[in-house]
């Protein structure tokens, strides 16, 4: 979600809905304006593009110098018009816009709604607009205090309130936010982009701060009160590239956000080493014990999860499971009972061909549950059970968080069905959730490796065949990786397991050519470091994959990249990331467009 706010003298509707133009990569399930006129706070906000918004607003639009705005990306409640911010207390007198997850909101509104507030919305946010309503002490800023000590979770939030029109307030915890300082005005937003027409002096906020902004000044604090003094930061970025966050390209954006979607996917739903999807899947303990077999059902790069996916609840559940291409599932007759879990994996849930074949498994009594990146989205519609991945909007074509995060999900869904089936014991289980909450942190140490992976790709980019291998999960990623580099290089290369090359492809193995070589998988290591001297023999030139500690893959191949130790199971999650900026250097030094590669769609809405 986008948040943007202002204050000042000048008419906010019009610098609120420039400023939400330029955040609508951020979402656009719905847009929403609340502005104070000098008497009360006016709202207007409508599902979908924020056109619909300004459509609405030429109709009756809203005087005044005091607002916020909000473009939204669904999270909890469907896009609607009730679900969208701004959200207001039921007298009114409050009206906020939030960016975030308020992971207690169901106490909170039970609490709430217990001492008679009416909620009108699904959402989370709105139980912050009511609790300001009832923590109500004369102060504003000490009411957001007192209403921000009873969140948790992740939350930007900008406040107005009628009984003090002349302050906006602003909280950032784990969600972005920055203050711009005008002349005479002053500006809340999400990112810096939808202010920059106005001000490049800004400050950025830090998690557990606040901000009061009046039109002539801006008091910094912690939101215990304590002070804070800082400098306003001078932004000398152009517009285009603070969109995207100061990156060059939405994919290098997206590779780095990698580690806040796997955190953000796996908040809420691990609690004392234990995996509880209970909010999000409602078979029963009976209905878990039961299931006979899964079916993986996805297209492309999600396709390429549900490949993880396969071993990973094969390995932690022993329950068989087969992966398919959503366009081959459905016309292949696939054998079908009420006693199928078919799990559809799609970033955009929108996917003609998952979609197809996620009617056509409920048309056959499977138990069907959705891993998509889009609430409300028709994937998550019409699947029995969804599990939600916090990547955030993901804007370049060649997807990147959104499949880190769909292994999170699926290791997760892998762990809660273990937790119920066996055979793993409660230890075990909970010893690979550990090193699962460490992923996170291990994806920030793979992507300092940055530089390295950027070399070779360049030494390499200038080829036109290039092969991956591995041998199981690491056979998986290969064909991620492949398909990295196909999608945006225009390079031609093909991922193989590792053993069967030399049943045919090994033919085309010859001096100078490229070859990624992944050699994580303990079990296989010493196989896999027979077939890299396999291709070196022909003069391949290889770049290895390693765990850390590995000093021995050094002497077969080349170059070699080494990812965090990690159990061989989750190793999918670090591996995956050298491949993606593989690719992206591979592209950009080919000079090619990264983010809107030729004849690809980010979301392909027909069979
Ligand atoms: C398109 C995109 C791919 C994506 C695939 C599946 O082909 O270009 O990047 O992997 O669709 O998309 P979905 O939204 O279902 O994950």
């Amino acid at each position: 979600c986008g948040i943007v706010g202002y204050i000042g003298e000048k008419q906010a509707q019009s610098i609120l809905l420039e400023g939400l133009s330029k955040l609508e990569y951020r979402g656009y399930d719905s847009a929403g304006l609340a502005v104070y006129n000098g008497e009360t706070i006016k709202v207007n906000k409508a599902k979908g593009r924020l056109a619909n918004l300004e459509e609405r607003l030429a109709v009756e639009s809203l005087p005044g110098v005091l607002g916020i705005g909000h473009t939204r990306w669904a999270t909890h409640g469907k896009p609607s018009d009730e679900n969208s911010h701004p959200h207001v207390d039921m007298a009114g007198r409050f009206a906020i816009v939030h960016n975030g997850i308020i992971e207690n909101y169901i106490e909170l509104k039970e609490e709430l709604m217990a001492k008679g507030h009416v909620f009108t919305s699904e959402t989370d946010t709105e139980v912050v607009a009511k609790l300001l309503a009832e923590l109500w002490d004369g102060d504003l800023v000490s009411t957001v205090q007192k209403a921000v000590a009873r969140l948790e979770g992740a939350y930007a939030l900008g406040v107005i309130s009628e009984y003090e029109p002349d302050k906006l307030v602003a909280v950032r915890y784990a969600s972005p936010l920055v203050v711009g300082v005008g002349d005479g005005e002053n500006f809340i937003a999400s990112d810096i982009p939808a202010i920059l027409k106005h001000t490049r002096d800004v400050y950025i906020l830090e998690d557990g701060e606040m901000a009061i902004l009046k039109p002539d000044s801006v008091t910094l604090m912690r939101v215990d009160g304590t002070p804070v003094e800082r400098e306003t930061m001078k932004v000398n970025w152009d517009i285009a590239t603070a969109e995207k966050g100061g990156y060059d390209h939405f994919m290098m954006k997206e590779i780095h956000e990698q580690p806040k979607a796997i955190r953000d996917t796996l908040s809420g739903r691990v609690k004392d080493g234990v995996v509880d999807l209970s909010q999000e899947i409602s078979l029963t303990k009976e209905q878990i014990k039961g299931i006979e077999k899964i079916h993986f059902v996805a297209c492309g790069t999600a396709y390429h999860a549900g490949l993880v996916g396969k071993t990973v609840l094969e390995e932690l559940a022993r329950i068989p499971v087969e992966c398919d291409v959503a366009s081959e599932y459905r016309y292949r007759n696939p054998i079908i009972t009420d006693k199928t879990l078919v799990v559809v994996v799609s970033q955009s849930g929108e996917t003609a061909d998952t979609l197809a074949a996620l009617r056509e498994a409920k048309k056959q009594g499977a138990r069907v549950i959705a891993i998509t990146n889009v609430v409300g989205s028709s994937v998550a519609r019409e699947a029995d059970d969804v599990i939600i991945t916090w990547a955030g909007p993901e804007i370049a074509v060649a997807s990147t968080k959104a499949y880190t995060s769909q292994l999170i999900a699926i290791y997760l869904l892998g762990l809660y069905l273990a937790q119920v089936r066996g055979p793993k014991t409660a230890e075990q289980l909970s010893e690979i959730v550990n090193h699962l909450m460490a992923l996170s942190t291990q994806a920030e140490d793979v992507l300092k490796q940055e530089k390295q992976i950027a070399q070779f790709a360049r030494s390499m980019a200038k080829n036109e065949h290039l092969f991956f291998l591995g041998r199981g999960l690491d056979y998986a990623v290969a064909l991620e990786g492949s398909l990295k580099l196909k999608e945006i290089s225009y390079i031609h290369s093909e991922a193989y397991a590792a053993g069967e090359l030399k049943h045919g492809t090994l033919a085309l193995i010859e001096e100078g050519i490229p070859v990624v070589a992944l050699a994580t998988q303990h079990a296989v290591y010493d196989k896999m470091v027979s077939n890299i001297q396999e291709v070196k023999a022909r003069g391949a030139h290889v770049l290895g994959l390693a765990t850390e500690g590995d000093s021995e893959l050094r002497k077969t191949v080349d170059e070699v990249i080494h990812i965090p130790k990690t159990i061989d199971l989750l190793t999918p999650v670090l591996t995956v990331i050298p491949l993606q900026l593989f690719a992206y250097y591979a592209c950009v030094e080919r000079g090619y467009d990264v983010d809107k590669p030729r004849n690809l769609a980010k979301s392909v809405t027909v069979e």
